[in-house]
Protein backbone atom coordinates (compact mmCIF):
# COMPACT_ATOMS: atom_id res chain seq x y z
CA UNK A 1 0.00 0.00 0.00
CA UNK A 2 1.38 3.33 -0.71
CA UNK A 3 1.53 6.49 1.29
CA UNK A 4 -0.95 8.08 -0.69
CA UNK A 5 -3.13 4.91 0.04
CA UNK A 6 -2.21 4.88 3.80
CA UNK A 7 -3.30 8.38 4.17
CA UNK A 8 -6.95 8.35 2.00
CA UNK A 9 -7.87 5.24 4.07
CA UNK A 10 -7.06 7.01 7.28
CA UNK A 11 -9.08 9.85 6.54
CA UNK A 12 -11.71 7.27 4.98
CA UNK A 13 -12.04 5.68 8.30
CA UNK A 14 -12.10 8.99 10.27
CA UNK A 15 -14.81 11.40 7.93
CA UNK A 16 -16.79 8.02 8.10
CA UNK A 17 -16.82 7.32 12.20
CA UNK A 18 -17.30 11.49 12.46
CA UNK A 19 -20.20 11.42 9.65
CA UNK A 20 -21.96 7.99 11.64
CA UNK A 21 -21.56 9.95 15.15
CA UNK A 22 -22.76 12.96 14.47
CA UNK A 23 -26.22 11.29 12.64
CA UNK A 24 -26.04 9.15 15.93
CA UNK A 25 -25.98 12.02 18.25
CA UNK A 26 -28.20 14.69 16.27
CA UNK A 27 -31.09 11.69 16.56
CA UNK A 28 -30.60 11.70 20.15
CA UNK A 29 -30.90 15.33 20.05
CA UNK A 30 -34.09 15.24 18.21
CA UNK A 31 -35.78 12.49 20.96
CA UNK A 32 -34.31 14.44 23.88
CA UNK A 33 -35.35 17.81 22.86
CA UNK A 34 -39.16 17.07 23.35
CA UNK A 35 -38.01 17.36 27.31
CA UNK A 36 -37.20 20.99 26.57
CA UNK A 37 -39.39 23.96 27.51
CA UNK A 38 -40.78 27.11 25.45
CA UNK A 39 -40.01 28.02 21.66
CA UNK A 40 -36.69 29.36 22.15
CA UNK A 41 -35.07 26.82 23.32
CA UNK A 42 -36.37 24.82 20.83
CA UNK A 43 -35.00 27.33 18.12
CA UNK A 44 -31.51 27.44 19.73
CA UNK A 45 -31.23 23.68 19.47
CA UNK A 46 -32.60 23.92 15.82
CA UNK A 47 -30.02 26.63 15.00
CA UNK A 48 -27.00 24.48 16.67
CA UNK A 49 -28.25 21.17 14.91
CA UNK A 50 -28.75 23.20 11.34
CA UNK A 51 -25.13 24.55 11.89
CA UNK A 52 -23.67 21.20 12.50
CA UNK A 53 -25.35 19.42 9.77
CA UNK A 54 -24.10 22.32 7.08
CA UNK A 55 -20.37 22.94 8.62
CA UNK A 56 -19.51 19.09 9.63
CA UNK A 57 -22.11 16.71 8.79
CA UNK A 58 -21.88 17.78 4.94
CA UNK A 59 -18.26 18.40 4.55
CA UNK A 60 -17.54 14.96 6.40
CA UNK A 61 -20.37 12.99 3.87
CA UNK A 62 -18.06 14.36 0.67
CA UNK A 63 -14.74 13.89 1.69
CA UNK A 64 -15.85 10.21 3.12
CA UNK A 65 -17.75 9.13 -0.23
CA UNK A 66 -14.57 10.69 -2.31
CA UNK A 67 -12.01 8.68 -0.40
CA UNK A 68 -14.16 5.54 -0.35
CA UNK A 69 -14.29 6.28 -4.39
CA UNK A 70 -10.73 5.98 -4.16
CA UNK A 71 -10.22 3.07 -1.99
CA UNK A 72 -12.46 1.28 -4.78
CA UNK A 73 -10.10 2.12 -7.34
CA UNK A 74 -7.29 1.82 -5.26
CA UNK A 75 -7.78 -1.99 -4.37
CA UNK A 76 -9.91 -3.33 -7.07
CA UNK A 77 -12.59 -4.15 -3.59
CA UNK A 78 -15.73 -4.76 -5.87
CA UNK A 79 -13.47 -8.03 -7.25
CA UNK A 80 -12.92 -8.97 -3.74
CA UNK A 81 -16.59 -10.38 -2.44
CA UNK A 82 -19.90 -9.06 -2.06
CA UNK A 83 -19.10 -7.53 1.55
CA UNK A 84 -18.80 -4.04 -0.37
CA UNK A 85 -21.94 -4.17 -1.92
CA UNK A 86 -23.98 -5.18 0.89
CA UNK A 87 -22.28 -2.24 2.83
CA UNK A 88 -22.75 0.52 -0.21
CA UNK A 89 -26.45 -0.98 0.07
CA UNK A 90 -26.11 -0.08 4.34
CA UNK A 91 -24.93 3.73 3.19
CA UNK A 92 -27.50 4.01 1.17
CA UNK A 93 -30.20 3.42 3.76
CA UNK A 94 -28.24 5.06 6.68
CA UNK A 95 -28.33 7.72 4.00
CA UNK A 96 -31.87 7.77 4.16
CA UNK A 97 -31.96 8.16 7.60
CA UNK A 98 -30.14 11.13 7.54
CA UNK A 99 -32.57 12.99 4.94
CA UNK A 100 -35.24 11.82 8.06
CA UNK A 101 -33.20 13.22 10.51
CA UNK A 102 -32.97 16.35 8.82
CA UNK A 103 -36.58 17.04 8.46
CA UNK A 104 -36.55 15.60 11.98
CA UNK A 105 -35.19 19.01 12.61
CA UNK A 106 -36.41 21.73 10.44
CA UNK A 107 -40.09 20.71 10.76
CA UNK A 108 -40.22 19.26 13.88
CA UNK A 109 -39.87 15.70 15.85
CA UNK A 110 -41.64 12.78 14.39
CA UNK A 111 -44.23 10.88 16.92
CA UNK A 112 -41.51 9.30 20.18
CA UNK A 113 -41.82 5.65 18.98
CA UNK A 114 -40.66 6.81 15.44
CA UNK A 115 -37.64 9.56 16.68
CA UNK A 116 -36.65 6.56 18.88
CA UNK A 117 -36.50 3.95 16.11
CA UNK A 118 -34.58 5.93 13.52
CA UNK A 119 -31.66 6.78 16.43
CA UNK A 120 -31.72 3.05 16.91
CA UNK A 121 -31.35 2.51 13.28
CA UNK A 122 -28.25 4.62 13.05
CA UNK A 123 -26.86 2.48 15.56
CA UNK A 124 -27.63 -1.17 13.63
CA UNK A 125 -26.70 0.26 10.50
CA UNK A 126 -23.39 2.05 11.97
CA UNK A 127 -22.58 -1.80 13.17
CA UNK A 128 -23.43 -3.74 10.65
CA UNK A 129 -21.10 -1.22 8.34
CA UNK A 130 -18.12 -1.54 10.01
CA UNK A 131 -18.82 -5.61 10.27
CA UNK A 132 -18.56 -5.92 6.85
CA UNK A 133 -15.89 -3.30 6.22
CA UNK A 134 -13.53 -4.67 8.72
CA UNK A 135 -14.39 -8.43 8.86
CA UNK A 136 -14.84 -8.50 5.05
CA UNK A 137 -17.01 -12.20 5.70
CA UNK A 138 -17.86 -12.32 2.16
C1 LIG B 1 -20.86 5.45 7.11
C2 LIG B 1 -20.23 4.98 6.04
C3 LIG B 1 -18.90 4.25 6.03
C4 LIG B 1 -18.21 3.69 7.06
C5 LIG B 1 -18.57 3.67 8.56
C6 LIG B 1 -17.00 3.10 6.49
C7 LIG B 1 -16.01 2.48 7.22
C8 LIG B 1 -14.87 1.92 6.70
C9 LIG B 1 -13.77 1.35 7.46
C10 LIG B 1 -13.70 1.30 9.00
C11 LIG B 1 -12.87 0.86 6.57
C12 LIG B 1 -11.51 0.21 6.90
C13 LIG B 1 -11.63 -1.27 7.04
C14 LIG B 1 -10.26 -1.88 7.32
O1 LIG B 1 -9.29 -1.54 6.61
O2 LIG B 1 -10.17 -2.68 8.26
C15 LIG B 1 -13.37 1.10 5.24
C16 LIG B 1 -12.75 0.72 4.08
C17 LIG B 1 -13.27 0.90 2.81
N1 LIG B 1 -14.35 1.69 2.46
FE1 LIG B 1 -15.65 2.56 3.78
N2 LIG B 1 -17.01 3.32 5.13
C18 LIG B 1 -18.16 4.01 4.80
C19 LIG B 1 -18.53 4.43 3.52
C20 LIG B 1 -17.90 4.08 2.34
C21 LIG B 1 -18.28 4.53 1.02
C22 LIG B 1 -19.46 5.48 0.75
C23 LIG B 1 -17.42 3.92 0.14
C24 LIG B 1 -17.38 4.02 -1.35
C25 LIG B 1 -17.75 5.06 -2.04
C26 LIG B 1 -16.48 3.12 0.89
C27 LIG B 1 -15.47 2.32 0.37
C28 LIG B 1 -14.51 1.64 1.10
C29 LIG B 1 -13.50 0.75 0.54
C30 LIG B 1 -13.34 0.40 -0.93
C31 LIG B 1 -12.71 0.29 1.60
C32 LIG B 1 -11.53 -0.69 1.53
C33 LIG B 1 -10.22 0.05 1.51
C34 LIG B 1 -9.03 -0.89 1.52
O3 LIG B 1 -9.19 -2.11 1.37
O4 LIG B 1 -7.91 -0.41 1.66
N3 LIG B 1 -16.80 3.25 2.24
N4 LIG B 1 -14.58 1.76 5.34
Amino acid sequence: MSEFQKINLTLHVTTAALTLGILFLQSLAVVMSRRLDGESQIAALRSIQERIQAFVYYPMLVVMIITGTFNIHATNAFAQGKWLHWKLLFVLLLLGLGYLIGREIKVGPYKKPFGILIHIMVFVLGYSILWLAVLRPY
